[in-house]
């Protein structure tokens, strides 16, 4: 055996045996670009955006305080944002379209965001993904709140959407810079598709990364998931696979138009060109109908069957999923479209307004868990001067002991109020003891008279907060060495607690 192919062997086992030892994680968020230079192909959007920021950084806010980067999906806008925000050091408070729906949400949270105090030192950068999520006429108002928030905003305030010219947007081209990201060539997606076959030890035919690329037209997040799926599926990529198995998405739906030609069929192709070109992913697709099918057919005749429909839609597409058989998927476009949309025999449609599936809620509460968690292990790795990854391997499973087991809840109470933990914090640590975890806190706080409070507050001299900007205005360079030097971990940490 030629020295190369003995090589290529071990290669390809090492592979397999790291494959089958990591639990497989999308590889849009394994190959998801951590610095700026890994976003491909955007230089005209990198020369706008990162003077931008670097105004905000050196204390200048720019005329316009938001930017509107816009462009296509899959093209790298959440992408250049994160890791800019990676490389200068900035806290990235990302929001989306659920958490600004009404202006009393927006005030509630971009408001509040927008005069926000760094938590560690660090400018904030404001992210409201995809605001074209907001809806014309039900939230006017937030849009409103939005521009008006703009203007006086003391961190930078960063929005992305598909499609800046939809009428419920322009209002925000007068406060707001609009920079364009463009799809990327078919040769670029090809690098970027070459790059991850060559990373993960992957045979794959240059002919048949054209086509996904060409297919995709641009869309490099749709690009790298069909690899993936190829991928998984059969261990190489062929064009001969390729072909068989990646369909494209020739026009990307929102889901209620998805919705409303699987609902509202007549004919059988049309209500499976609806499940296989939607822009969401099959499962979510799945959720929906699932949640919307009690709404839309009132005889229990109908939903019986389209819920039977549905069910083995979704036992098809698992086996796709892990058993890579992706040819399986045909079966889950006929059950879930035609086999959802002929289900109905009995009754007429009802005029019912589509709801958002409870699963898809639950991520986003998920979503908000996992955030305090960060948060949490972001305060106490400031207090205890570890890092992040640190607390959450080290620290928080004691603390969840402390919090959750220990029949007295004061030694929980005391580090709580060390640490500065909040109301969610502690309820994240203490679950269902939370309240008594939290009359516990009041009872100290009641408990101490005024000299010990007073030389507490002497004690943890906190430091003055300010926002970027002022801070950067009022701090010189030297000044803020010695005060780098001065600093120290927080008068509570572990070790000190249990001494
Ligand atoms: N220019 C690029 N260079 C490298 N990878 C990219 C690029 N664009 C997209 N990707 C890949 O595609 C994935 C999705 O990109 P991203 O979330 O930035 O797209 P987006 O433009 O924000 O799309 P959407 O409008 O749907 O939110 C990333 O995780 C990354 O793996
Ligand atoms: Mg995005």
């Amino acid at each position: 055996m030629a020295v190369n192919d003995r090589r290529k062997t071990w290669c390809r086992i090492v592979t397999a045996l790291r494959r089958k030892l990591k639990p497989n994680i999308p590889w849009v968020i394994k190959y998801r670009p951590r610095r700026i230079e890994e976003v491909f192909n955007q230089d005209d959007a990198k020369k706008r955006l990162i003077p931008w920021i670097k105004q905000w950084v050196e204390g200048k806010p720019p005329s316009k305080r938001a930017v509107l980067l816009h462009g296509p999906p899959g093209v790298g806008k959440t992408s250049l944002i994160e890791a800019i925000a990676r490389e200068f050091g900035l806290e990235l408070l990302e929001l989306n379209a659920s958490d600004y729906r009404s202006s009393e949400a927006i005030r509630r949270t971009v408001g509040v965001a927008a005069n926000k105090k760094p938590l560690y030192g660090k400018g904030i950068i404001i992210l409201l993904d995809e605001i074209d999520g907001i809806a014309p006429r039900e939230d006017a108002g937030g849009l409103r709140a939005l521009l008006d928030i703009i203007p006086r905003t003391r961190n930078p305030i960063v929005m992305t959407a598909n499609d800046p010219w939809k009428d419920q947007l322009r209002p925000l081209h007068q406060v707001a810079e609009l920079i364009q990201f463009k799809p990327l060539t078919v040769t670029q997606v090809v690098a970027i598709l070459q790059r991850i076959c060559d990373l993960e030890g992957l045979e794959c035919e240059r002919e048949a990364l054209r086509y996904i690329a060409e297919v995709e037209r641009g869309d490099v997040r749709a690009s790298i998931n069909d690899l993936q799926a190829v991928a998984e599926g059969y261990g190489r990529v062929t064009l001969t696979l390729v072909k068989m198995l990646v369909r494209g998405r020739e026009k990307k739906q929102d889901i209620f138009i998805t919705l409303n030609q699987i609902f509202y069929a007549s004919k059988f192709w049309r209500a499976r060109a609806a499940m296989s070109n939607s822009q969401e992913d099959y499962e979510t697709v799945i959720a929906w109908l699932n949640d919307n099918i009690p709404r839309k057919y009132e005889d229990p005749r109908d939903a019986f069957r389209a819920f039977d429909a549905l069910s083995r839609a979704t036992i098809m597409l698992n086996r796709a999923k892990y058993g890579g058989s992706w040819a399986l998927l045909t079966y889950v476009f006929s059950l879930a479209g035609p086999g959802v949309a002929f289900a109905r025999k009995h009754a007429p449609i009802s005029k019912m307004r589509y709801a958002y599936p409870e699963r898809i809620k639950l991520l986003a509460r998920l979503r908000e868990v996992r955030e305090t968690r960060e948060r949490l292990a972001g305060k106490i790795a400031n207090a205890t001067l570890s890092s992040k990854r640190q607390v959450k391997s080290e620290i928080l499973p004691y603390l969840f002991i402390i919090f959750r087991e220990a029949e007295d809840p004061i030694p929980a109470a005391r580090l709580a109020l060390g640490y500065n933990l909040d109301r969610k914090e502690v309820e994240f640590l203490a679950g269902h003891r939370a309240r008594e975890i939290m009359e516990a806190i009041e009872k100290i706080k009641k408990s101490r008279g005024p000299i010990e409070m007073a030389r507490e507050a002497r004690e943890k001299k906190p430091r003055p907060q300010t926002t970027m900007v002022e801070r950067e205005e009022e701090t010189k360079p030297k000044e803020r060495k010695a005060r780098k030097k001065e600093k120290k971990p927080s008068s509570t940490t572990l070790d000190s607690f249990f001494e």
